[in-house]
C-alpha cells in the first residue's frame, strides 16, 4: 500500500521544488522572448513540446500560455487521420491575426504534418518554419533564418535521435504527473497507419538516462510518470559500454525502484510484444499501476492479417486472460477502428463480441481514415461508405459506454489508493485524482491533504465516465 508522505518529507519536496525554482531562475536572464505552443495528437506529441519548450529556452524563450505575448508560435500537428490535419489547417489560418499585428511573429508547423507534408507547408504564407519530429535541435537556427525573411525547413527523419540528454520543462501545471518517452518512431508498419512515415525507425533512449529523469521528477514533487512510445514493449537498449541489455520489463522494474510512492504508467504496448515477462513486473510492484492499454483496432483476424496488425483475435484472447489471471484487478482499455478495408458487418460484429469478453474499462475509438503513402491506401480499397463507418462506429460506442458504466458499477464499494491532481472540474470543494486502474475518482477534499498526496477513498457511486467517493477515515 501506499504510504502518505510525512510532514518532514513535504518539508523536504517543498525546499527542493524552491532551489530547482531558484536554478531555473537564474537561467531567466537571458530569457527575454515567449514562444506559445499548441500541441495536438498523442501524448508523445506534448511530450515533444516540452522537448522543444526546453531547447526554446537555452536559446532565450520562455513558454508561455497566452498566444498574444508570443514572439513565435509552434503547432505540434498530428496526421493520424485526415480530421486531425483539416482541423489543424483551418487554425493555421487563425494565427494571420497575430502576424498583421506584428509583423515579427513567426509561425512553425512542429510535429507529424510538418513531417508528412514537408514542402507543401513552404508555399503556405502564414508558414515560416516547417520541422519534423526528429529535427527539433535545429530550432533556434531555424528561428534565426526566418527572421531574415527566409523559411527554414528541417524535415530529416534520425536512427539515433531520442533527446535523452534535454530535460523537458514541463508544460501541464499539475506538477503531480509527467511523460516520460522511452522510445520514439515505429517498426511495425501496421497497413493502415501514418505514423512510421512521420516519426521514422524505432529507437531506443538510454536506460539511465530515463531512470535519472524519473529521480529528477521525483525530486521535484512528481508522484506519477508514464512511460511513453508507439510500441513501449519492444523497448530493449544495450549499453554501448558494458553490454548490458535492458528489455522493457528490465526498464519497468528500474522505474519502479526510484520510489515506492512513484507511480508507474506506460503507452502504448502492442499485443504482439506483451510477453509474459511485463505481466509479472507489474504484479511484482505495486507501484506499478494496474492498467494496460492494448489496442485491438479489429476483433477479427482476417481484418487484423490485412491491418498487419501480426497477432490473431485467439492469440489476442490469450493474452487478455493471461493478463487477468496474474493481475485480477487490472483494468485494460482499447482502440478500435470501424470500417476497415473490406470489412463485412459479421467481422465488425468480431469487434463488438471482443470488446465483451475483453472487458475494457475505456476505449479510443475510431472510423477508418484512409492516409496516404500507407500500404492499405497503395494495395487495399478503402470500400465500406462512410454511412456505414460511422454506424459502425456508433455501435462500438454505445457498447464501450455500457462496457464503461459496468465497469465503473463494479467499483462502488471499494476502497482505492487515489493519488490526487486537483481540483474537480465542477467545485473547488473536491479533489479530483485517478487510481491505479486509472479511473478518474472525485471525493470531498479534507484540510491536510493536497494535490500529489494519496488518500484513501470508498467509492459509493458511478457513471461511465467518473467515479464519486469519500475518504476513509
Ligand atoms: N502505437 C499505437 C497507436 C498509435 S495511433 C498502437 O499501435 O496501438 C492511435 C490510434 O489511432 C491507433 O491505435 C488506431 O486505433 C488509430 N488510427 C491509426 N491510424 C488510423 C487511421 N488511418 N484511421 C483511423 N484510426 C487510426
Ligand atoms: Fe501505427 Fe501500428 Fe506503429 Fe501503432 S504499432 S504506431 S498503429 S504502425
Ligand atoms: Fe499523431 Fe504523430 Fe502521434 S501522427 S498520433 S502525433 S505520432
Amino acid at each position: 500500500m501506499f504510504k502518505e508522505m510525512s510532514g518532514e518529507e513535504k518539508y523536504i519536496d517543498e525546499k527542493r521544488q524552491g532551489e530547482v525554482f531558484f536554478k531555473e531562475n537564474t537561467e531567466l536572464n537571458k530569457i527575454t522572448k515567449k514562444v506559445y505552443i499548441e500541441s495536438y495528437g498523442c501524448q508523445m506529441n506534448f511530450n515533444d513540446s516540452e522537448i522543444v519548450a526546453a531547447i526554446m529556452r537555452k536559446d532565450g524563450y520562455e513558454a508561455t500560455r497566452n498566444i498574444a505575448d508570443a514572439d513565435l508560435i509552434f503547432v505540434n500537428t498530428c496526421s493520424i487521420r485526415d480530421k486531425a490535419e483539416k482541423t489543424l489547417l483551418k487554425r493555421l489560418t487563425e494565427f494571420q491575426v497575430y502576424k498583421k499585428n506584428n509583423k515579427d511573429i513567426k509561425v512553425g508547423v512542429l510535429g507529424c504534418m510538418a513531417e508528412r507534408l514537408k514542402e507543401e507547408f513552404l508555399e503556405n504564407k502564414i508558414v515560416d518554419l516547417v520541422v519534423g519530429p526528429d529535427a527539433y535541435r535545429s530550432l533556434p537556427e531555424l528561428v534565426e533564418w526566418s527572421k531574415h525573411g527566409n523559411k527554414g525547413i528541417n524535415v530529416h527523419l534520425s536512427k539515433e535521435e531520442t533527446y535523452d540528454d534535454i530535460t523537458p520543462v514541463r508544460l501541464d501545471k499539475n506538477g503531480v504527473s509527467a511523460f516520460i518517452s522511452i522510445t520514439r518512431g515505429c517498426n511495425n508498419m501496421c497497413t493502415f497507419c501514418v505514423v512510421p512515415y512521420t516519426r521514422g525507425r524505432e529507437r531506443s533512449r538510454n536506460a539511465y538516462s530515463i531512470v535519472a529523469e524519473a529521480v529528477d521528477l521525483f525530486s521535484k514533487g512528481y508522484r506519477e510518470v508514464t512511460l511513453l512510445g508507439q510500441n513501449v514493449d519492444s523497448y530493449h537498449w544495450e549499453n554501448p559500454e558494458t553490454g548490458e541489455k535492458v528489455t522493457f520489463s528490465n526498464l519497468l522494474e528500474l522505474v519502479a525502484k526510484v520510489n515506492p510512492l512513484l507511480r508507474v504508467r506506460f503507452a502504448t504496448s502492442h499485443p504482439k510484444d506483451m510477453v509474459d515477462d511485463v505481466i509479472y513486473t507489474m504484479a511484482k510492484y505495486e507501484n506499478i499501476c494496474n492498467y494496460i492499454h492494448l489496442p485491438v483496432q479489429s476483433g477479427n483476424s482476417r481484418v487484423l492479417e490485412l491491418m498487419n496488425r501480426t497477432y490473431t483475435r485467439e492469440w489476442y484472447l490469450d493474452r487478455i486472460k493471461k493478463i487477468y489471471e496474474i493481475i485480477p484487478d487490472i483494468a485494460i482499455s482499447s482502440d478500435m477502428i470501424a470500417g476497415f478495408c473490406t470489412e463485412t458487418e459479421d467481422e465488425h460484429k468480431d469487434t463488438l463480441s471482443i470488446m465483451r469478453e475483453s472487458n475494457y474499462s475505456m476505449s479510443y475509438m475510431f472510423y477508418y481514415s484512409e492516409r496516404p503513402r500507407t500500404k492499405a491506401e497503395r494495395t487495399l480499397e478503402d470500400d465500406v461508405p462512410l454511412e456505414m463507418k460511422k454506424k459502425r462506429l456508433s455501435e462500438i460506442i454505445r457498447l464501450q459506454n455500457q462496457l464503461s458504466f459496468e465497469h465503473n458499477k463494479k467499483d462502488i464499494g471499494k476502497v482505492f489508493e487515489v493519488l490526487i491532481e486537483g481540483d474537480s472540474k465542477k467545485s473547488k470543494e473536491e479533489f479530483k485524482g485517478r487510481n491505479s486502474q486509472n479511473k478518474v475518482i472525485i471525493f470531498p477534499k479534507r484540510e491536510g491533504l493536497g494535490v500529489g498526496d494519496y488518500a484513501s477513498v470508498r467509492v459509493y457511486d458511478a457513471t461511465s465516465a467518473t467515479l464519486k467517493g469519500k475518504l476513509e477515515d
